[in-house]
């Protein structure tokens, strides 16, 4: 985030101007009334030769080169802000959004950089609605290429949103898990539908191709600005506790916690739901299964807490 200081025009100049006067003021009384003593004591400070004499001159130049000093700050104080606006501008033309002029008073510098403000922020959000109709069209191409993804990442972001509410995250972050869950298997729209959807084991070179989905889903998603974060969860969410897991061998809390918590969340969903290959299992059988793999593919820390959660709504397995 860009942050520029901008000051209301108005007052500066008014204090600066005042500044000058007085500086002049100063300056020619000081140079008038403490004049050399024997001057003091023989003439009077307002005497005429006094006046037209060298000091004045001398008084005159001095509050001069201040008054010239000051004009030359205030000068380029305006230049300074005007710069910053400009720069500004300059970005918004290129397209960084990230701007946000600091406002302090009502003159037109201020008000230029509070338009400027709005449009970087209005921008920014049709930028954002832009990209999330592409998401949300990808999702749906998704869905009706794979049939089973159908509700499935909506149940992993509600089961990951609880997790991570569980473990008092911030809201930014509980905002990344939220979208990585939605957005997990994306690129699976990346992989030939028969493979998808085939209903006999999988061969190895088919499973090669299953596991590249993670990858696809990151380059896919590492191209929008505001979801960089997010492209690293989806990126590892098919790390195991252990380093055994894909695409790469990330283990233990290298991994991101957002990962950590969707694989939970993707596996407890996907043990309770039907798939091609087999039947569902109960809710216990599930936590029964995530326990046995604590440690070893699932982070048990977030095994305890998704096991406490679950327990109040269906009870602890038997
Ligand atoms: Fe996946």
């Amino acid at each position: 985030m860009v942050t520029h200081y901008l000051f209301p025009l108005r007052t500066k100049f008014f204090y600066t101007c005042m500044f000058c006067c007085l500086f002049s003021l100063f300056m020619i009384a000081s140079l008038l009334f403490h004049a050399p003593a024997d001057i003091l004591i023989q003439q009077s400070p307002v005497s005429s030769s006094l006046l037209s004499g060298e000091y004045l001159v001398t008084a005159f130049a001095v509050a001069g080169i201040g008054s010239a000093l000051c004009c030359y700050l205030l000068a380029r104080y305006f230049s300074r802000r005007l710069s910053l606006v400009q720069r500004a501008i300059q970005q918004l033309a290129s397209g960084k959004l990230d701007i946000d002029l600091e406002i302090d008073g009502s003159d037109e510098l201020s008000l230029l950089a509070s338009q400027i403000n709005q449009l970087a922020c209005r921008l920014s959000n049709e930028r954002e609605n832009m990209l999330l109709s592409v998401i949300e069209s990808l999702i749906n191409a998704l869905e009706a290429k794979d049939t089973y993804t159908y509700s499935h990442s909506s149940e992993v972001a509600d089961i990951a949103l609880h997790i991570g509410q569980a473990l008092h995250l911030p809201d930014d972050q509980l905002f990344q898990i939220n979208f990585a869950a939605i957005l997990h298997d994306i690129g699976k729209i990346g992989i030939p539908t028969p493979i998808l959807n085939k209903p006999e084991p999988l061969t190895d070179e088919e499973w090669d191709m299953i596991k590249q989905h993670p990858v696809i889903g990151a380059r896919i998603i590492a191209g929008i600005p505001f979801l960089s974060h997010v492209s690293d969860i989806i990126l590892h969410h098919h790390a195991r506790w252990d380093g055994t897991g894909y695409p790469s061998s990330l283990a233990g809390t290298d991994i991101p916690l957002g990962s950590r918590i969707i694989a939970v969340a993707d596996s407890y969903q996907a043990m309770t739901s039907t798939r091609p290959y087999r039947e569902s299992i109960s809710h216990q059988e599930a936590i029964r299964q995530l326990t046995r793999n604590a440690a070893t593919q699932f982070d048990p820390d977030i095994i305890a807490i998704f096991i406490k959660l679950y327990a109040n709504k269906y009870g602890s397995p038997a």
